[in-house]
């Protein structure tokens, strides 16, 4: 049994988090890891629409009404994300009318844009729920932790789908935050999609573990079967960073991906951000939007991260939850007992 600060303070039996991945939905694939002993993370999917908010708290009724074990969510705070204000006030509001979701809802993760707004609104309003920032590089965890984040999802260059424009992997950020904040919680994201992973990156300093594109081929998650099928195959140079709807993006080389180009500057990004018309935004949009809705994997953007190398089979939930913890804990006692 390998227990962390986080599988203590959550009071979760495994250190393994699924990562969000909106604009998917990841409802179901949060209820199986939460049962299998993890935590599990519902998806801010909605892109735009009046009815993304209602939505938002659709998803999260559903899994209490699925599962009574604790779990947590993702709000993307990024500037043309624009139901993120009315999202951060909501959700302790939720909390506060039900209980059940008050007592579950343990964990929110805030991404794509800074934690200042999210702290302050839910540092007073929701002082019982861990607020997490995805952080990809050194100089922006020390934003994090100045913002008063309980913790931060240390994310390299190597994960998938929404990204930075710092190009840091995953193997230096977690030492670099591990030994600079010991006393913040962290969580280990981008790259991981074995045992041998977990193990790493607990050693490292992680006191957990989160993975999206492992999930994704997962028997549980709602992704289309021929998402989930081009994972198999894929190696891990079928990715790359493109430029998506809140900066860099990682890919698999579609056709999509291919035509859409390389990652602009953050500079360009941001002009391309104020010049935008609405069609331009929304012809962007679509192409994440096909994926789910038509399935359309060639036309459509399809986020993984460079660990589609290290998948090869569709595993169910608990494999991943509890079969990887159980295998890592075999290689770092094997790894102990080496030590004389
Ligand atoms: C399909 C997909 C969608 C994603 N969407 C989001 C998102 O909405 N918010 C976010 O913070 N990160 C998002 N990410 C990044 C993941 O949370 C996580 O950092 C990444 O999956 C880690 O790399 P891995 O896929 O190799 O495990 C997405 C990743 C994928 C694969």
């Amino acid at each position: 049994m390998i227990k962390t600060r986080i599988t203590e303070k959550f009071g979760i039996k495994y250190p393994i988090i699924s990562a969000p991945m909106g604009p998917f939905y990841t409802t179901e694939l949060a209820v199986a890891v939460s049962e299998a002993g993890g935590l599990g993370v519902v998806s801010h999917a909605t892109l735009r629409g009046k009815n993304s908010v209602k939505d938002f708290k659709e998803q999260l009724d559903y899994v209490v009404e699925h599962t009574d074990k604790p779990f947590g969510l993702n709000v993307r705070v990024a500037r043309v994300q624009t139901d993120h204000r009315v999202l951060l006030r909501k959700i302790p509001q939720w909390r506060n009318e039900n209980p059940k979701l008050r007592e579950q809802l343990i964990y929110g993760l805030t991404s794509a844009g800074g934690p200042r707004l999210a702290g302050k609104m839910w540092n007073e309003k929701a002082p019982d729920m861990y607020h997490f920032h995805v952080g990809p590089a050194l100089w922006l965890v020390d934003k994090i932790v100045e913002s008063g984040c309980e913790g931060i999802v240390a994310t390299g260059t190597e994960g998938g789908g929404h990204q930075s424009y710092e190009g840091v992997t995953t193997l230096v950020l977690i030492q670099q935050v591990a030994q600079k904040y010991p006393d913040k919680l962290l969580v280990g994201c981008g790259g991981f999609a074995s045992p041998e992973g977990v193990a790493a990156g607990l050693a490292m300093g992680a006191d957990a573990i989160a993975m999206g594109t492992r999930f994704i081929a997962s028997t549980q998650s709602e992704f289309r079967q021929n998402y989930k099928d081009l994972i198999i195959p894929a190696t891990a140079r079928d990715t790359m960073l493109t430029t998506g709807g809140f900066g860099p993006i990682r890919l698999l080389k579609n056709k999509y991906c291919l035509e859409h180009g390389k990652i602009m500057t953050k500079e360009e990004k941001i002009a391309q951000e104020l010049s935008y018309e609405m069609d331009e935004y929304l012809k962007d949009l679509y192409a994440y939007e096909i994926v789910y809705t038509k399935g359309d994997v060639v036309d459509g953007a399809v986020p993984v991260g460079q660990t589609c190398g290290l998948i090869d089979s569709i595993l169910n939930v608990d494999d991943i939850v509890s079969g990887y913890t159980k295998k890592a804990e075999v290689l770092l006692k094997k790894l102990c007992s080496n030590i004389s």
